[in-house]
């Protein structure tokens, strides 16, 4: 049933033979040479402040401050009592990213033809974390993912739709679950200062409408990308080398106690942090190692160039190439089907572990994502 288009397919693709081509996920597939990646370049970034308002200009980014080894940092301080949680039931989509787009109109549009005012010199535009999703794709065994595909002037806009499945997850998280997600951003109020000379102040709020978000390009073989993702903090050092390098990714994980505990470390949370931070060209994670009590117990820095000879000696390990064609195999898939070049036709992208990605095509449908306001702006 997964492997046979729908009905809508078969009417856009008759002219084509048999069932329309499904992406493969399986990772042996994909253990070939190490595509050209190159180094991303920063080109821009914006802000989200206390109320999720946009701007154009970095003033949310923070400092890093080096906490001690062994810091006994109180994750749960403050979570009753000092905690505004984004609302996740609004779907910002790609927006904010269109307003950087518009905002630095200018110096990213190519004028071409009468009938393209502004064409944008990518291939494709989409989050950070939409990439991650693709990059451990082959190695999913538990989340499936949707993503929404409109081209438009050339250039394919990729957003994530939610899953059922994720939804209902949502909806069901018990309060443990629900608390522990705070943990990782409490982690970062311990670490991170607002200015170059101040230091972390554990007694503020946590708030998690803040962002500050570096919108990067590179290439990745043949595909041309655009892409944002959040970073947590810079190096504060004055002398430290311009971003991205500079950045530093934060995380939280459980305290490692046994060799299974290891294992699993390096297997499933080793394989997102590195796919998280490799893709923007964030050099290291420093990760804060909680117990059940969440009291972050010992902070470690993992350098993302060591992190494939870190998880060699694990059997059956995953592999930074396959991650890597994988993603560019699909982004080739994408080119290939999305060729209707319209802002309201969407060609949705479904995975579900162990199986192929299949796609389905909608028009004028509830997965529309981009706004009229950016339609409109990029045609004038
Ligand atoms: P940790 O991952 O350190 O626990 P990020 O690490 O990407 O900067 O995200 C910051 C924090 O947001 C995470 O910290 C976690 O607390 C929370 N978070 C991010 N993605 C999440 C998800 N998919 N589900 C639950 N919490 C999430
Ligand atoms: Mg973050
Ligand atoms: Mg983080």
């Amino acid at each position: 049933k997964r492997s046979r288009p729908n009905q809508q397919q078969q009417h856009h693709h008759h002219h084509q033979s048999g069932p329309a081509p499904n992406l493969s996920t399986r990772k042996e597939l994909y253990e070939r040479d190490f595509p050209v990646y190159k180094q991303p370049v920063e080109i821009g970034c914006f802000s989200l402040d206390s109320e999720r308002r946009f701007f154009n200009d970095g003033r949310q980014m923070r400092y890093y401050v080096e906490p001690e080894r062994n810091p006994n940092f109180d994750l749960r301080d403050g979570y009753k009592d000092r905690y505004i949680k984004r609302d996740g039931n609004v779907k910002e989509k790609l927006d904010h990213i269109l307003r950087w787009i518009l905002a630095n109109k200018s110096k990213l549009c190519s004028k071409g033809a009468a009938a393209s005012p502004c064409a944008l010199d990518f291939d494709f535009v989409t989050w950070r974390g939409h990439l991650t999703k693709l990059l451990t794709t082959p190695y999913e065994m538990r989340e499936g993912w949707l993503l929404a595909v409109t081209r438009f002037k050339g250039t394919l806009y990729i957003s994530e739709v939610e899953t059922e499945a994720a939804r209902r997850e949502q909806e069901n998280r018990t309060e443990r679950h629900e608390e522990m997600m705070y943990w990782g951003y409490k982690f970062e109020q311990y670490t991170c200062a607002d200015d170059v000379h101040s230091l972390p102040d554990p007694g503020g709020v946590v708030n998690t409408n803040e962002a500050f978000c570096t919108v990067v390009q590179t290439r990745l073989a043949d595909h041309r990308l655009l892409f944002s993702g959040e970073v947590d903090c810079r190096d504060k050092d004055p002398k430290a080398p311009a971003p991205p390098a500079c950045y530093v990714e934060l995380k939280t994980s459980a305290e490692i106690c046994t060799p299974k505990q290891r294992s699993n470390f390096h297997r499933f949370k080793l394989l997102k942090w590195w796919a998280q931070s490799f893709l923007p060209g964030v050099p290291r994670v420093v990760a804060g190692f909680k117990d059940d009590e969440g009291v972050v117990v010992n902070v470690d820095t993992f350098p993302i160039s060591k992190i494939s000879q870190l998880i060699k000696n694990e059997h059956n390990c995953w592999k930074p190439t396959v991650c890597m064609n994988f993603c560019c195999d699909f982004l080739s898939f994408v080119k290939q089907i999305a060729i209707e070049d319209h802002p309201s036709v969407v060609y949705l992208f479904s995975s579900e572990p162990r199986r192929d990605v299949t796609f389905s095509v909608h028009r004028d449908s509830q997965y529309s994502f981009l706004p009229h306001w950016f339609v409109e702006e990029m045609s004038s």
